[in-house]
This record gives C-alpha cells, sequence and structure tokens, in this order.
C-alpha cells in the first residue's frame, strides 16, 4: 500500500507530524506499506516552513512541489498542475491531506479525480462563512474525501448532516494537540523575549485577508492593539502579509519604534508555543491557536465574528470577540483584571489522535485488498 502525506502551509505541519509518527511506529509490523512526504510549497520561507520541520523532527520532504504564492486561482491551480504529475508517477492507493489551506483542497481534487483514495484530516469544521476561502476549502476537501477524521462530535454531526455515510466519518482527536502535548513541556523552558515576566504580557497574531488587506479593516484593529499594548506588553510575531499592509497602509513608522508592541519574526514552533503557554492571553484570528490556546489554560480572544472551532468556546478558553475595537478593548481590560472562565480539554485530545488515523487508515486498506482479492 502506498500513501502519500501531504502539506503546503505552516499550520499543516503540526498536524502531519503525528501522523507521520504513527506510521513510523507501525512500520516493520505486519502491514506493508510506504509513505511518501509532498510538501506542496505553498509556504517557503525558512521561518514559515523549513523552522518548523526542524522543532517537529519531521524529516525531508520526499518530494516538493515548489509551488509559492499567488492568487487563489493561481496557487490552487499549480499545486493541482503539480501534483498530478506526483500521483502518475507514484500511483498512490491514497492520498492524505489535512486542514484547509489551498494545497489541501487542490491535491484533494486532483487526487480523487484520478481515482485515488482521499483522506482529510480536520474534516467536518464549519464557520459558516463563504467569505473565508478557508471555509470553500473545507467542503469542497469533503465533498470528494472517502474517509473523514474528525476532531469533535460537532464536526462528525457536520458532515452527517451534509449527507456523508456514517462508516466514512471517524472521530479520531485532534493531531495537532498531538503534536503540542509532545512538545510543550520543552517549548515552556525556552527563554521568553528580554524584559518579558511569566503571565505579564499578551501574545497577538493577525493576518486573516478579511482582517489585514485593507486598512479600513487593519487601522481599527492595530488601533485597539496599540490600546492593549498601553497597559501590558504586546508581543507581536508578524506574518508577512500583515507585515507589508501594516508599512503598505502607513500605519507603522519602524517596526521597533511602536511603543509597547514588540514585533517579531514570524516564530518558530517551540517558540511560539512557548511564549503562547507563558503568557497572559492570546488575540488572534488564527484558527488552530483557538485549540492550542484551549489546552494550554491560556485565554483566547479571537477577532473573528464567527468560528469553525465552536467546542473551544463551548468547553475551552476561547471568547470570539468580533473585529469591533470596543469590544477587543474591552474583553482584553477584563482580562487584565483577572477575569477567566472555567475550561475543560475536549474528549480525545489526548495525544493519541494521529495513531487512531494510521490504525483507521491500515484498516480500511486491509478491508480494500480482502475485498479485491474476493471478487
Ligand atoms: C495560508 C492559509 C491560511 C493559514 C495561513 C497560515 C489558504 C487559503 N490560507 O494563508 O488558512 O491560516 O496560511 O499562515 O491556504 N508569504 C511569504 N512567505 C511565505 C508564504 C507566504 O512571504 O513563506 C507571503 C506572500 O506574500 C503571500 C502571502 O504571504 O502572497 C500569503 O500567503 P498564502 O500562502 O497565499 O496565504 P496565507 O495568508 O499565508
Amino acid at each position: 500500500m502506498k500513501f502519500v502525506l501531504v502539506v503546503g502551509a505552516r499550520p499543516n505541519f503540526m498536524k502531519i507530524a503525528p501522523i507521520l509518527d504513527g506510521f513510523r511506529a507501525r512500520a516493520g509490523g505486519s502491514s506493508d506499506f510506504v509513505v511518501t512526504l509532498v510538501h506542496t510549497g505553498q509556504h517557503y520561507d525558512h521561518a514559515m516552513s523549513d523552522a518548523f520541520f526542524a522543532d517537529l523532527s519531521i524529516r525531508e520532504p520526499d518530494i516538493n512541489l515548489g509551488v509559492g504564492s499567488g492568487s487563489h486561482a493561481e496557487q490552487t491551480a499549480r499545486v493541482m498542475i503539480a501534483f498530478e504529475k506526483v500521483c502518475l508517477s507514484e500511483r498512490p492507493d491514497w492520498v492524505v491531506v489535512v486542514g484547509d489551506v489551498n494545497s489541501t483542497l487542490a491535491c484533494s481534487i486532483t487526487a480523487r479525480k484520478l481515482g485515488i483514495h482521499v483522506a482529510h484530516v480536520e474534516a467536518g469544521l464549519r464557520s459558516r462563512d463563504m467569505s473565508m476561502p478557508e471555509e470553500i476549502n473545507r467542503l469542497c476537501t469533503d465533498a470528494v474525501a472517502d474517509l473523514l477524521f474528525t476532531t469533535d462530535e460537532i464536526a462528525s454531526e457536520n458532515l452527517r448532516r451534509e449527507g456523508i455515510a456514517e462508516e466514512n466519518i471517524a472521530f479520531v482527536g485532534n493531531t495537532m494537540i498531538d503534536s503540542l502535548l509532545r512538545h510543550h513541556r520543552r517549548a515552556r523552558d525556552l527563554p521568553l523575549p528580554d524584559g518579558l515576566r511569566d503571565r505579564d504580557y499578551a501574545v497577538v497574531t493577525l493576518h486573516r485577508p478579511s482582517n489585514v488587506d485593507s486598512v479600513e479593516t487593519l487601522s481599527p484593529l492595530f488601533e485597539a492593539i496599540r490600546n492593549i499594548a498601553e497597559r501590558i506588553p504586546v508581543v507581536f510575531p508578524i506574518h508577512p502579509r500583515t507585515r507589508r499592509n501594516l508599512e503598505t497602509f502607513g500605519l507603522v513608522q519602524g517596526f521597533n519604534a511602536d511603543s509597547g508592541i514588540r514585533f517579531l519574526a514570524p516564530l518558530g514552533y517551540l517558540r511560539f508555543i512557548g511564549l503562547v503557554s507563558r503568557s497572559k492571553f492570546v488575540l488572534t484570528d488564527s484558527g488552530g491557536i483557538q485549540e492550542e490556546a484551549t489546552v494550554l489554560g491560556v485565554p483566547c480572544l479571537t477577532m473573528r465574528d464567527n468560528t469553525e472551532r465552536p467546542i473551544t468556546c463551548s468547553l475551552g478558553t476561547n471568547i470570539l470577540v468580533g473585529t469591533h475595537p470596543e469590544c477587543i478593548r474591552r474583553t482584553a481590560f477584563s482580562m487584565l483584571s483577572g477575569d477567566r472562565r472555567p475550561a475543560t480539554i475536549p474528549p480525545k485530545w489526548d495525544g493519541k489522535a494521529g495513531e487512531r488515523i494510521v490504525e483507521a487508515l491500515l484498516y480500511r486498506c486491509a478491508a480494500q485488498s480482502y475485498y479485491a482479492a474476493a471478487v
């Protein structure tokens, strides 16, 4: 059996690492399989890609498609063209995609049209917001996938409602949390940036095009961040897109001169997790950080009006603060006065999702071989 595992962008790397580990743990056993790791090259900067491979001890990709940046159509199309060649030469039985980035969509459609089975890890998440490119990627990927691995029962229920057959849905837990549980102690021991003390700073991340691509949305958000920085030090590891737009719109004069805000280049996995785990709270528009903050027990203020991860609000530490500066400020200030909600860790976020996924894939392969031999 041949499996091709796909990664493309920063949030994919921590999701694939536990699956690679799961396959490694089963190698040499009774199952006979080959695993090929393909990097589409959607993210290519050292800080956005290579640093994660090093921190998570992921082996070098076997194939790098080197597609780089572009419009959504250009990037998706380039991945499809390059990945089709890989599918034709490697002839995998299964392609495993993770998350909701353009590479996820491109590879799942390409594989399925060639008659290759597709497994989607982190299936069924829905924000119901079709202005998010990731929501379109999730819907399309789930519509073509043969096996859908979910992180919680809400996601499984979303898939059932969309008509996905029960036998193709597997609630396995969260591979992003597998990586977190594996590495967070090591991450916590790393030194903090100079001058920061435990629980006495906030971490900000902001990169979503709907928040940062126009001055009308970015300016009030940045103003709210500045106001928070007047009360508590703010550390801001900045995505290349956000950095470019803050400069273009003239919102910062020199990245290190801005009072209270400490801008950093994008951080590697361990440094980022270490920073979040010791912070007072995190202010973000990311998807995955809502989950990581929940498990780390750190309050997460999400600058969006919706989330595809509602379990982080109902059980975890996540609060949707929207994008109105007053609401962001008010909630952040209440965190400073010690407001905290009780939070618990969602079921099966226990560090074993990668193992469960590999076991389910091998089981499905064995069943396929059995039926193929029987006919
Ligand atoms: C992508 C994902 C998003 C994820 C985010 C994490 C999609 C639709 N979006 O968004 O879900 O949360 O990754 O970062 O797939 N750039 C660099 N160096 C890089 C990569 C990008 O400078 O290594 C710059 C380029 O100018 C590029 C821009 O960042 O145009 C955006 O990159 P892109 O891959 O298009 O999307 P992200 O915003 O990173």
